[in-house]
């Protein structure tokens, strides 16, 4: 499979990502341009709902930007990725004093183990459509069955419209999206569907849907 490395700028708009792709060289490539800019805009969406610190889990956590901010507002975080090398960098990243405030795992999001009801916010930035589509759904629910009630999701999905769609990444429509969602509150709904332009130039359709919400049980 091809790889490309192609990203909007933050600012101008929601996007970041690359295709799919395990190639250590390539994710590589991916941390050092993500390493230049700062975290996803989503983070400011959800500000407003992170009431007080407590204990969260970033999914496919790259270069931690969601760790270093949910650490420096006070939250305990588990930073997980399948590649070693994101990790590697989250560590780096992270000052001594905040190291401890930190548990790294390196696992697949379909191999994570964790105990239920464990976590107040999972983020999944940019990395579910990674999850093969067979292992799609026993890990939607592990990762559910993580959150607190009344705990937060935070990430994205995507869309079939998406030009990556092809390339092996599982996407979901909007109505199997809700169904997804059927156990939460809806909090924010971005759905980005549009041609858009990546970093060096190229033209691009994106179909993401950008989620916040709220478990309900
Ligand atoms: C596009 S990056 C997004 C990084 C970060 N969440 C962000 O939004 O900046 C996707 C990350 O997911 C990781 N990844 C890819 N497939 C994965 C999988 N099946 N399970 C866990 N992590 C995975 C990659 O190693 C990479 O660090």
């Amino acid at each position: 499979m091809s790889i490309a490395i192609l990203w909007h700028d933050w600012p101008m708009s929601t996007h970041s990502d690359t295709l799919p792709a395990h190639n250590e060289e390539t994710w590589n490539d991916y941390y050092a341009a993500s390493l230049k800019r700062g975290k996803h805009p989503l983070y400011q969406v959800l500000q407003p709902y992170l009431e007080k610190p407590g204990t969260a889990l970033e999914l496919g956590c790259g270069v931690g930007h969601g760790v270093l901010y949910l650490v420096s507002e006070g939250w305990k975080v588990v930073a997980a990725d399948i590649n070693e090398r994101a990790l590697e960098i989250v560590r780096s990243r992270l000052g001594e004093s905040n190291l401890s405030d930190v548990e790294f795992v390196l696992s697949s999001i379909e191999d994570l183990k964790f105990e239920p009801a464990r976590f107040d916010l999972v983020v999944a930035g940019y990395c579910l459509f990674f999850v093969p589509e067979n292992a799609f759904l026993t890990a939607w629910v592990n990762l559910c069955n993580g959150i607190k009630p009344k705990g937060l999701f935070m990430g994205q999905f995507m869309g079939p419209e998406d030009d990556w769609a092809d390339d092996g990444l599982t996407v979901q429509t909007s109505a199997q999206i809700d169904e997804l969602l059927a156990g939460f509150e809806i909090l924010h709904h971005d759905e980005e569907n549009k041609i858009g332009t990546t970093s060096i130039g190229k033209s691009k359709h994106w179909h993401i849907h950008h989620v916040i919400a709220r478990k309900l049980h």
